[in-house]
């Protein structure tokens, strides 16, 4: 049994949930089995940061390139997106859990962006954890949009160029509301970023594992806790600095 260390955990998790597709292909199925199996396994994985006090779980449902698949594709991914968060909207409520969403929100479906704006409002005093979903979701257009909000408030007048700085950036990004996260975990082997969340990573620690997105458990949430534990984030100190501080 792998013994994790209460006051350790991360505080937020983004996951890249990767392999869905290999998963079903592996098994003589359509790729959106493998996207239902994954959801399933986003429902088990939020439930169980939940349970351990998780505050923030940043999962990266579909990104602004996924728009470049298959329109049968989308448009499956998008039945399940809606029909899974209508029956999962009870259990966020039950949960305490609050849903956020980072992305081009309004690029979705209609029918989505009505059961997200829905189940955001209904759970928006939910103080137990967040649930925040990436969804049309691209790193470089955050950043992007943030610029052109930021060159609007300084032509209007709103800050002047010598206010932007690190915070007040951030502030201007889809996560403002957010800490950075601690752990980032990728599934299916993958060493890569895929333009997710490009500013607020800068110091994340990075976990890869090759078990595909449907398969991933508990167990292997586990795994991955245990592995960030034993990391020492130095933060560009030495680690005898980190030792002297803990003193
Ligand atoms: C991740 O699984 C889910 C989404 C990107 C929506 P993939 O569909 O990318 O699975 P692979 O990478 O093809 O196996
Ligand atoms: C990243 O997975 C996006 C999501 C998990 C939603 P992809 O499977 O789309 O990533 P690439 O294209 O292989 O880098
Ligand atoms: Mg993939």
């Amino acid at each position: 049994m792998v013994q994790l260390i209460e006051e350790k955990l991360p505080r937020h998790i983004a996951i890249i949930m990767d392999g869905n597709g290999r998963w079903a292909q592996r098994r003589n199925l359509e790729r959106i089995m493998g996207h239902q199996k994954g959801i399933e396994a986003a429902v088990e994985v939020v439930q169980f940061c939940r349970e351990k006090g998780i505050q923030y779980v940043t999962l990266y449902a579909f990104s602004i390139e996924n728009w470049r698949r298959p329109q049968e594709e989308i448009r499956a991914l998008m039945g399940l997106l809606e029909q899974n968060l209508r029956v999962e909207l009870a259990k966020l409520l039950e949960n305490n859990i609050r849903l956020m969403t980072i992305g081009n929100i309004d690029d979705l479906p209609l029918p989505v962006v009505d059961v997200l704006e829905d189940a955001k409002e209904r759970t928006k005093s939910c103080d137990g954890m967040v649930l925040n979903l990436a969804l049309s979701y691209g790193g470089r257009d955050e950043i992007v949009l943030a610029v052109r909000k930021l060159i609007r408030d300084v032509k209007n007048k709103i800050l002047s160029e010598d206010d932007i700085n690190e915070t007040l950036f951030s502030n201007y990004l889809f996560t403002k509301e957010i800490p950075d996260p601690d752990l980032l975990i990728r599934t299916s082997g993958e060493m890569r970023i895929s333009n997710f969340l490009l500013w607020q990573l800068a110091y994340t620690e990075i976990y890869v594992t090759n078990v595909l997105w449907p398969d991933f458990t508990r167990e292997d949430m586990i795994a991955a806790l245990a592995e960030y534990q034993r990391r020492e984030r130095r933060f560009g100190r030495t680690s005898e600095q980190l030792l002297e501080t803990a003193h």
